[in-house]
């Protein structure tokens, strides 16, 4: 069946905007469910996206957002929350509303390592949404990245303002590895799996190409931002501790579970023959290829600063 109408829940966020960029330039008409339409309003100026505000935990109205629709993308996803309502009740939800559509297609982002035994309630949550994913009936296809970067990205983007501001980063679980996948990366498989039958059914795990420490990445960010920083890698004890008091503190920077879910390196174990983007030709993008595009100063008065710091005043 060729898809024509795309619902993308959670499409307002990061990934979801790229997509619905990418979906647009194909012809594919896309329909974003939101709790807050201006969440979306860079997606306003693109005629076939409708932006839809919604209660997307409300049953019936889940169902009316999906008339007409062929496939749905969930990308709906929180780091700190109620777990349970976002990444298990919601899934269900959108099962329940694809059967009522008859919408037999759905493509569901995950996260890697997530295991109804995982280390934290976050993973543990993601392996219980999945697992509802997985028993429907539906063609369905599960993404499991490890962290996303690309412009406007939440990782690089929350380091890069930290260092901003500090001279010294006291770094909790500096040891905890990741392997960094590029957003336009993630957004050209999942479209390309849209309607590709050999997906049905399929979970993958999603990397880039290389692994880092959580420090260096920290280090990375500070070279190419050109803000000189002292990591202090924490202990994990201490790094229990800051989390926990960084959990009460307004903006909520990091919680116990987020110190949690870095237990499990987030790295992939995949083999050559379930890589998707090796099935579909993408050669995964370089941290060091894109960051920089983003990260590095680039207004008139940063490149004054730089100037400044290179001359030494
Ligand atoms: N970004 C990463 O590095 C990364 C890594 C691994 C996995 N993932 C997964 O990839 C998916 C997309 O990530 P993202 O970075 O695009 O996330 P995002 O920018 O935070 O966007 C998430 C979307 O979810 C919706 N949402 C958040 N909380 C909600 C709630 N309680 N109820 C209903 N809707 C809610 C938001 O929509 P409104 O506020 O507009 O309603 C938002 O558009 C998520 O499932 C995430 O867990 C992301």
């Amino acid at each position: 069946m060729r898809i024509k109408n795309v619902c993308i829940i959670g499409g307002s966020g990061f990934v979801g905007q790229h997509i619905a960029h990418l979906l647009y330039a194909q012809g594919i008409k896309v329909r974003i469910l939101t709790r807050r339409r201006e969440n979306a309003k860079s997606l306003f100026v693109l005629p076939t996206i409708e932006v839809v505000e919604t209660n997307i935990h409300d049953p019936r109205e889940l169902s009316q957002s999906l008339v007409g629709i062929d496939a749905v993308i969930n990308l709906v996803g929180i780091l700190d929350g109620d777990f349970v309502l976002t990444h298990v009740e919601l899934p269900r939800k959108i099962v329940a509303a694809c059967v009522q559509n008859d919408v037999s297609r759905i493509l569901h982002v995950s996260a890697l390592h997530a295991s109804t035994d995982g280390t934290s309630a976050y993973l543990r949550s993601k392996g219980e949404g999945e697992k509802i994913i997985i028993e429907s009936n539906l063609e369905m296809t599960i993404f499991r990245p490890s962290v996303i970067f690309g412009p406007g990205d939440s990782f690089l983007n929350l380091f890069a303002n930290l260092i901003k501001r500090l001279p010294v980063l006291p770094l909790g679980s500096p040891n905890a590895k990741f392997q960094p996948v590029f957003i336009g990366d993630i957004a050209e498989v999942i479209i390309a799996s849209l309607s590709i039958s050999a997906t049905f059914g399929q979970s993958y795990d999603l990397c880039g190409p290389k692994i880092y420490s959580l420090r260096q990445i920290v280090e990375y960010v500070s070279n190419i931002t050109k803000h000189k920083l002292s990591i202090i890698g924490l202990n994990d004890w201490l790094s229990y501790l800051q989390a926990a008091c960084l959990e009460i503190l307004p903006g909520k920077l990091m919680t116990r579970d987020n110190y949690l879910s870095m237990k499990t390196d987030s790295i992939c174990h995949c083999k050559n023959e379930n890589n998707l983007m090796k099935k579909f030709g993408i050669q995964p993008t370089e941290l060091e290829e894109v960051a920089p595009q983003y990260l590095a100063p680039n207004t008139p008065r940063d490149r004054y600063i730089g100037f400044r710091d290179r001359a030494g005043r």
